[in-house]
């Protein structure tokens, strides 16, 4: 797997990480299987991907003690861990709600930590600002962590500029995760600009539109009873209906390239910027083995140009 350092200070790690929350959350949680999660994560590393994305929301909680158990003893050494704090669970597949005081920062982290079986995380992420609480002392909270051993960096999730300077403005910003893919730009208009021009590493959280831009799903009703994407409006009936065209364009130039969709979903965001590393989530063996093929497909000019060019998705994103 091609490397590239993560952000202006990082470390070198392979440029496609692995979003680990589809393993017992949001999607098709009939069928969790945990030890096949653990092979799929230990698979990942063989095949060069080094970022492992959870959080402690995932589950909840459940998806640390996964991710804990496939890094246990020498794979620990070789990922590049990053979990998040700030949300406290709801119902399973709701959004849950925001907490970032830092009381609630401070016991995640040793709670987070116990369930990935680690004494630090490499990146420690605060997965939505909390209105209620200014970002600098939420940060603040952040920020003692690292003081503390128990996390290498910190980052961000789903924030705007502004947001990113105030908690520059406290301690450096390692990295921000957002939604980033071919039918989610909104990230390239100034956050992604702005995260490349400081050397800040951005993550780009569901870059394969959750499934949907690699052509696997094709109506509403093939998705499982109990899975979230239901509640999104890009997967409604009509809306997934006219959103096949946008994928069907994808396929086009996969063709053409002589790569699956999977691979030029990724291969775009890729060319996105020189710190960008996106964690497309599975647990599926063989995806994990075409995503991860994603780091050598290169993009031309014209193809990534007509890319650019696709039509907006129809519905919200949430
Ligand atoms: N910060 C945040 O607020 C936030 C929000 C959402 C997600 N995230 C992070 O981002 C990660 C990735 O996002 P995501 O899981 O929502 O969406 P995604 O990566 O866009 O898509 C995941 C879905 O695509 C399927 N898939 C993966 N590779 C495939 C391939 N090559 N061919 C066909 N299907 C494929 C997966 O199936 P299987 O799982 O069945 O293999 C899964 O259903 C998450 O795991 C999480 O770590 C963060």
């Amino acid at each position: 797997m091609r490397k590239a350092t993560f952000g202006t200070n990082g470390p070198e790690i392979g440029v496609l990480g692995l979003g680990c929350m589809g393993m017992t959350w949001a999607y098709d949680v009939q069928s969790r299987d945990d030890e096949n999660s653990v092979r799929v994560i230990r698979q990942a590393l063989d095949l060069g991907v080094t970022l492992i994305d959870t959080a402690d929301m995932y589950g909840p909680y459940t998806n640390e003690e996964v991710v804990g158990a496939a890094l246990a003893g020498p794979y620990r050494e070789r990922a590049f861990l990053a979990t998040k704090v700030g949300i406290v669970p709801g119902e399973v597949g709701q959004s849950g709600a925001r907490d970032g005081s830092p009381e609630h920062v401070r016991r995640s982290i040793d709670e987070s930590l116990r369930r990935l079986g680690t004494d630090h995380v490499d990146l420690y992420q605060l997965h939505r600002v909390d209105p209620a609480v200014p970002i600098e002392e939420t940060w603040g909270a952040l920020a003692e962590t690292v003081a503390a051993g128990k996390a290498r960096r910190i980052g961000l999730s789903e924030v705007t500029v502004e947001e990113i300077k105030r908690a520059q403005s406290v301690h450096p910003v390692a990295s921000v995760q957002s939604e980033l893919s071919l039918w989610t730009r909104d990230v390239l208009a100034e956050v992604l600009p702005y995260t490349e021009e400081q050397g800040i590493a951005f993550l780009p959280f569901s870059p394969l539109g959750r499934g949907f831009l690699t052509g696997s799903i094709s109506s509403f009703e093939e998705l499982p009873a109990d899975d979230f994407r239901r509640r999104l409006p890009r997967f409604q009936q009509d809306a997934l209906k006219a959103n096949l065209a946008l994928v069907g364009k994808v396929k086009e130039v996969a063709e053409r390239v002589g790569a699956t969709p999977a691979q030029v979903a990724l291969a775009w965001v890729l060319a996105q910027g020189r710190y960008v590393f996106p964690i497309p989530g599975t647990k599926t063996p063989r995806y994990l083995v075409d995503n991860a093929g994603a780091a050598e497909v290169v993009l031309s000019a014209a193809d990534l140009a007509e890319l650019d060019t696709l039509p907006t998705p129809t519905g919200e994103r949430y």
